[in-house]
C-alpha cells in the first residue's frame, strides 16, 4: 500500500454506540470518541431499536465535533469520510450514514461507505499494520461470528459463520438466564474467572468438523440444565437460584469454556484447511475476553504462528476501525457515491 498521508474521518452507528475517529495514514489514530448507549439499554436487557437510533440523533453531532477538535484538525482539513453502512440495526445505521453524507456533500469531501463486519476483520491491524497476510481471522461479536481468510487490505472471504446465534448474543442470553445485566459477555467472564475456569457442568459439544457455529443450541443445553436443577421456571421465564452464588459461578465458568473449545476447534480445522496462514486475529466485542484470547493465542503457539487481538477499546464497536478501512480504501480508490444505502444485512 502506498503511504500517502490522508486525514480519515471515521462515523460508527451500527447499533449502540455513537462513535467518530480520526485516522491519520501513517500515524495512526488521532482520536477515537464514543457515547455508548448501554446504561439506556440496560433496563430492557438488550438493544432497545428506536431507543438506539433516537440516542444516535442528540449524540452525532457532538461526537464528530469531539472528535475533530480531540484530533486538533477541522472538517475542511480531512481528506475523506468513512461510514459504517452495515450490516445492523436500520434506524441506528441511517442516522451516521445520513449525517456523513450530509458532511461530504456540504464539504465537498469523498464518501466511503464502509462494511462494519470488514472493519472488525482489520481492527488488529490499526496499532499493528505489519500483521502478516495471509491470515486467519475469528471475529464474534454481538451481532456476529464469523471467521475469515484474510489476504491483504480489504482482500478476504468469509470461510465460516454461525448458523443461528451470535457468540455475543450467546453471552448475553446466557447471562439473563441466570440473572445477570446486559451486556453478560464481561460478567460471565468475571464469574468464570473466581471459578478457576474450572468446567464443571460440562456442556454438550457438536463433534463434527465444520468452519460453522451454532450458539443457540448451546443456550438451550443451559436453559434444560437449570430447569432440571430446578433453578429455573420456564413459565415465569424466571432464575430461581439467585441466591446461590456458587450454581452462577459454575454456569459462566462451563459456558466460557464451551465457547472456548468451540472456537478452537473450528480454528484448527480453518487452519488444516488453510496452512498457509501465518497468523491468528481474534476482533470483535467477545475478543475482549481475556480466557478466550489466551485460548487462541495457544493454538497460534502450537502452529508456531503469531497471534494478534485489538486493544479493548478497538474490540468492542469503535469508529477508529471505520476510519482505518476508509484511509485504505482511500489509498485504492474505493469511493461510494452520496447516493448509497444503507444494508442492515451488510452486503
Ligand atoms: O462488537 P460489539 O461491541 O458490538 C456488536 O457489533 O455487536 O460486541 C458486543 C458484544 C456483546 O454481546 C457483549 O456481551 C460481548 O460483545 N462482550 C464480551 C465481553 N465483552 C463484551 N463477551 C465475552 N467476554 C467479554 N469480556
Ligand atoms: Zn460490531
Amino acid at each position: 500500500m502506498s503511504t500517502t498521508s490522508h486525514l480519515i474521518l471515521g462515523i460508527e452507528t451500527s447499533c449502540d454506540e455513537t462513535a467518530a475517529a480520526v485516522y491519520q495514514t501513517g500515524f495512526g489514530v488521532r482520536s477515537s470518541l464514543l457515547f455508548t448507549q448501554i446504561e439506556l439499554h440496560r433496563p430492557y436487557g438488550g438493544v432497545m431499536p428506536e431507543v438506539a437510533s433516537r440516542s444516535h440523533i442528540e449524540k452525532i453531532h457532538l461526537i464528530v465535533e469531539q472528535a475533530l477538535s480531540n484530533a486538533s484538525t477541522t472538517l475542511a482539513e480531512i481528506d475523506a469520510i468513512a461510514v459504517a453502512t452495515g450490516p445492523g440495526l436500520p434506524g441506528s445505521l441511517l442516522v451516521g450514514s445520513c449525517f456523513a453524507k450530509a458532511l461530504a456533500y456540504e464539504s465537498k469531501k469523498p464518501l466511503i461507505a464502509v462494511n462494519h463486519i470488514e472493519a472488525h476483520v482489520f481492527s488488529p491491524l490499526i496499532e499493528n499494520t505489519t500483521v502478516p497476510f495471509p491470515h486467519l481471522c475469528l471475529t464474534a461479536s454481538g451481532g456476529h461470528t464469523a471467521l475469515f481468510y484474510v489476504e491483504d487490505f480489504g482482500k478476504y472471504s468469509r470461510i465460516g459463520t454461525t448458523l443461528d446465534d451470535s457468540a455475543g448474543e450467546a453471552f448475553d442470553k446466557v447471562a439473563k438466564l441466570i440473572g445477570l445485566s446486559y451486556p453478560g459477555g464481561p460478567l460471565i467472564e468475571q464469574l468464570a474467572r473466581q471459578e478457576h475456569f474450572k468446567d464443571s457442568l460440562h456442556y454438550p459439544r457438536l463433534k463434527k468438523k465444520s468452519l460453522n457455529f451454532s450458539f443457540s443450541g448451546l443456550k438451550t443445553a443451559v436453559l434444560y440444565d437449570l430447569i432440571e436443577r430446578g433453578a429455573f421456571d420456564l413459565k415465569t421465564k424466571t432464575f430461581l437460584a439467585t441466591d446461590d452464588p456458587t450454581l452462577i459461578r459454575m454456569v459462566a465458568s462451563s459456558f466460557l469454556v464451551c465457547v472456548g473449545d468451540i472456537f478452537v476447534d473450528r480454528i484448527a480445522h480453518a487452519l488444516t484447511l488453510f496452512p498457509d496462514c501465518k497468523a491468528i486475529t481474534f476482533a470483535g466485542g467477545v475478543s475482549c475476553n481475556r480466557y478466550l484470547n489466551d485460548r487462541i493465542a495457544q493454538i497460534a503457539h502450537n502452529h508456531r504462528i503469531s497471534f494478534f487481538s485489538p486493544a479493548k477499546h478497538y474490540c468492542t464497536d469503535n469508529a477508529a476501525m471505520v476510519a482505518f478501512v476508509g484511509s485504505f480504501k482511500m489509498q485504492q480508490g474505493c469511493f461510494s457515491p452520496l447516493s448509497v444505502d444503507i444494508k442492515p444485512q451488510g452486503d
